[in-house]
């Protein structure tokens, strides 16, 4: 049976915000007033014994997009399970977890199986620890400290060169969501072929991203799509030349010259979402699903 429809826009509903984004003064304000808002928040979910053993406070939540945590979660492993065959007993493995919005509704399904999920974001990796680790020793979770703008701008290892925490061929399936968009095109094929090299023969990769044909290269330098990448970069499309991994859209056509390149193909076409056919927000991205040889 396929994922519903109401399931796929859920699914779909991953957004293209990223309230980490400070630019100047007035946005930096802007910034402080929000968490301290969401602290407050927080702090009376406590109080008032609204706070749930296995969702993140607001303020961690804030940073993986908008969209009720539970429901986005569940319609994500919902799809991987009815529609690419995700079983009880396989391996997974999250790249860019964030703070376990895949792997908590997966901790009643993975029962025989694994999960690793590793992030750049401490505090996330460390939520996930004592909240999912500490109940279901079969879900794991790494911190990487890979330089990222807009998520660790401290860090010290780089995307380009890193190499995911796992064994050659030790994952059924590997996810990458809300990530490429974040990821430059080096970066991109690094992730690519890691997933490749991950993955045991027949797993697949499971991906969000902005996806970008002639028809929606037409869309996007007429400004009518709901999102918009206005520099143009050949094989991928940029949001802001100031903060290029605020948000980038990619040619479906690199994405598949880069996944044969290290053994992956499409297994279907792409399920579109509404970004590029619409100037209505809030919208969704696109699915890809990988297949290695
Ligand atoms: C939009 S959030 C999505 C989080 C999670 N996949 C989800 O669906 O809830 C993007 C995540 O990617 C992480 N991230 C960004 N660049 C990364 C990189 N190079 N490697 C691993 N994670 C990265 C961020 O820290 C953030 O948690």
């Amino acid at each position: 049976m396929g994922a519903s429809r109401s399931e796929l826009k859920s699914l779909r509903s991953t957004k293209y915000t990223s309230s980490a984004r400070t630019e100047g003064g007035i946005e930096r304000l802007r910034a402080l007033g929000y968490r301290s808002g969401l602290r407050a928040l927080d702090l009376a979910d406590r109080v008032l014994g609204r706070d749930r053993k296995m969702v993140p406070p607001r303020r961690y939540r804030r940073f993986i997009g908008n969209g009720d945590f539970a429901k986005v979660g569940t319609s994500i492993t919902q799809y991987m399970r009815a529609e690419l065959g995700l079983l009880p007993s396989h391996d997974v493995l999250d790249a860019g977890c964030g703070v376990g919005r895949i792997a908590v509704p997966l901790t009643s399904y993975l029962t025989e199986g694994s999960y690793l999920g590793f992030d750049i974001v401490p505090h996330a990796i460390d939520w996930c620890h004592s909240a999912i680790t500490s109940r279901h020793p079969n879900f794991r979770f790494s911190h990487v400290d890979i330089k990222q703008e807009i998520y660790n701008p401290e860090g010290t290892l780089t995307s380009a060169d890193f190499h995911f925490p796992a064994d050659g061929q030790a994952f059924d399936m590997v996810a990458l969501v809300g990530l490429i968009s974040h990821l430059l095109p080096d970066e991109v094929d690094n992730y690519v072929a890691e997933s490749a090299r991950v993955l045991r023969p027949g797993g697949k990769c499971f991906a969000t991203a902005y996806l970008v044909d002639d028809m929606v290269a037409e869309r996007v330098r007429e400004g009518r799509t709901a999102f918009t990448f206005t520099h143009s970069r050949g094989t991928h499309f940029i949001h802001s030349e100031q903060e290029p991994t605020y948000a980038i859209a990619y040619r479906l056509d690199h994405i598949q010259e880069v996944a044969a390149r290290h053994g992956l193909r499409l297994e279907r076409e792409p399920h579109l979402g509404t970004w590029s056919s619409s100037t209505a927000r809030p919208a969704s991205m696109d699915l890809l699903v990988l297949e290695r040889a």
